[in-house]
């Protein structure tokens, strides 16, 4: 059976599209139509099933009601858990967000981007990967809002929410210092993003403001464990003095956990560990995980509300803010230096 359109229902029930436009968009009592028409077109509607085309509707009204949420990974515990505060607030506020995955991957974000266009979404919220400016600058540019968070783009002048990522490697490396650990190590993925950036820098400041040397491994992006594990095994085995290791990300320090165990080390004597991002794993861990635990629901809350100020605010000309939010340390037993027997 076709698919009603509005002009049909105006056509059988001889009433203007306008009218059955204003009834069908909540619009009724403002426009004074009788109580009588609206119940007379909406049996009608509902007697034939009629759904109101979105898109059409977006093209007609410019709303689409909708947000495109872009992210790194999906199934990352934490862009999932950000991910489902950011709906649960933007449903509220009558929007449905589109998730969808970059992989850090340049060009598949191009093509979501596109994908976004195309669904006609009312603004972006962005994890971006490298290499994407252009094209955020073209969606700013076309008046789109966009909001980044985790990590910003220098060379792009738009919202961003990230956490101070340098003071809390430098806060983190400081306690394995404060603790006596000499040979200390940072363990990453190898990236130029803003975030992963600081951070390095965040340990590599405490280690030159103390005389130690740094011991750092750079592991290519992935998301598959053994392309992780492989390298990091291979850098403890060759590193046989390091007496602490401090790992970047919450993804790094699951798979730097697994080879821990497989190779026998006990945690602190042997190995001392601290993590960027708390999660379970890290509290069930023996010894529960040292971890700076990212603001989640901060971070959720900041960016929908400045992606909200955006969509309801007309002026174009709202200037660009950053937020940078605070992160908390939690000292557990894998980064406390066992107490030394006091002799009798
Ligand atoms: O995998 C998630 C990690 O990478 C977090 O540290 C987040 O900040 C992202 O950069």
């Amino acid at each position: 059976m076709k698919k009603l359109s509005i002009v049909d229902i105006a056509n059988h029930l001889n009433v203007s599209k306008t009218t059955i436009s204003f009834i069908l968009n909540g619009r009724a009592q403002e426009k004074r139509i009788g109580k009588d028409l609206v119940e007379r077109v909406q049996k009608f509607v509902d007697e034939v099933g009629y759904k109101p085309n979105s898109l059409a509707k977006s093209l007609r009204t410019g709303k689409s009601n909708i947000i495109g949420l872009m992210v790194e990974d999906i199934s990352n515990p934490f862009f999932a858990s950000i991910a489902r505060l950011i709906e649960d607030r933007a449903y509220k506020n009558g929007y449905k967000i589109i998730y969808c995955s970059t992989d850090n991957d340049t060009q598949k974000t191009r093509e979501l981007i596109s994908m976004f266009r195309d669904r006609h979404v009312d603004g972006y919220i962005i994890a971006p990967p490298e290499g994407i400016e252009d094209d955020i600058s073209s969606l700013i540019k076309d008046g789109m809002p966009v909001v980044l968070f985790d990590r910003h783009l220098p060379k792009v002048n738009t919202d961003f929410v990230e956490i101070d990522n340098l003071f809390s490697t430098y806060n983190a490396t400081m306690h394995l210092v404060q603790q006596g650990y000499k040979n200390i190590a940072y363990i990453t993925f190898a990236s130029n993003q803003t975030q992963m950036q600081a951070r390095l820098q965040g340990y590599k400041n405490a280690l030159d403001e103390n005389g130690l040397k740094p011991f750092i491994q750079e592991i290519v992006f992935s998301q598959d464990e053994e392309l992780i594990m492989a390298p990091l095994s291979a850098f403890l085995k060759k590193h046989k003095n390091l007496d602490a290791v401090f790992f970047g990300t919450n993804h790094v320090g699951t798979c730097g956990l697994k080879v821990i165990n497989s190779l026998g080390l006990t945690v602190p004597n042997d190995l001392a560990l601290v993590s960027f991002d708390d999660y379970d794993v890290f509290k069930l861990f023996s010894p529960p995980v040292s971890a700076i635990a990212q603001p989640i629901e901060a971070i959720a809350d900041s960016v929908i509300t400045v992606l909200l100020n955006k969509l309801n605010t007309s002026s174009q000309h709202i200037s660009s803010q950053s937020i940078i939010l605070k992160t908390d340390f939690n000292i557990r037993g894998s980064s406390k230096k066992a107490e030394k027997a006091v002799a009798k």
